[in-house]
């Protein structure tokens, strides 16, 4: 089973958005996918139950009262962190991951936020065993801005502990599609492939990472 963690302790970063549309393009890609809502706001869940029974089926599962429970079978489990999440309930989530996709908004309060909470995770190694994979997509890239530019350099250049690089992903652009998506309970994978094609290409090299065993620990 496939698990991956869609975690930054700021708000409003693109968790959901990230997690909500890694479960519809899995779902459409034919996986057995379970959505785990780990916050109690709630939004993940509020997605599913928009998602019209027609479209491939995701698993709801509430996740922030309970024990995380999946259905038997599932092959992609996807997890919707809350924001500040920090110290026990990090590691606590952290053991559960295979992956971890960090979205950051490029706003200078957001990508100090960002360095603070990267540091935070890299400490983690030194309390829990974990060799979970971990890498960053720039979320809300409005193209051609100056601090755009300035995140995705800074992104680049993370290094692990180990001196490797921090693997950045991709940019995902500021769109009024994803806007679209969250209200329907559908992904950006599941419009019409004019509508979203622009969008939908900034997720490849995120997909194709998933899907590689690049993204799996032990690689
Ligand atoms: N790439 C994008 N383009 C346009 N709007 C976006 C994009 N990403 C996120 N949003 C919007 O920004 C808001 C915050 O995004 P989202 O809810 O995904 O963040 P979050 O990290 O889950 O927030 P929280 O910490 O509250 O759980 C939402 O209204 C969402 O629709
Ligand atoms: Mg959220």
């Amino acid at each position: 089973m496939r698990t991956i963690l869609v975690l930054n302790a700021k708000g409003g970063s693109g968790k959901t958005t990230v997690a909500t549309n890694l479960a519809g393009y899995f779902a459409n890609e034919g996986a057995k996918v379970a959505l785990v809502d780990l916050d109690p706001q709630g939004s993940s869940l509020d997605w599913l139950r928009a998602r019209a029974a027609d479209r491939p089926k995701i698993s709801a599962v509430e996740g922030f009262t309970k024990g995380i429970r999946v259905p038997r079978n599932t092959e992609v489990v996807i997890m919707d962190a809350p924001s500040r999440t920090h110290d026990k309930h990090l590691s606590a989530l952290v053991r559960r991951a295979q992956t971890i996709v960090l979205p950051i908004v490029p706003s200078p309060i957001d990508i100090r936020a960002a360095q603070r909470f990267l540091g935070e995770l890299r400490g983690l190694r030194n309390v829990i065993k974990t060799d979970v994979k971990m890498a960053t997509v720039a979320n809300r890239v409005r193209e051609g801005t100056l601090i755009a530019n300035e995140l995705e350099d800074y992104l680049y250049e993370l290094k692990l502990p180990s001196g490797r690089k921090f693997p950045f992903m991709t940019v995902l652009r500021s769109s009024a599609n994803y806007l679209r998506a969250a209200e329907r309970g559908l992904s950006i994978f599941e419009f019409a492939p004019v509508a979203t094609a622009a969008d939908r290409e900034y997720w490849n090299p995120l997909t194709r990472w998933l899907k590689s065993a690049r993204s799996l620990p032990g690689n």
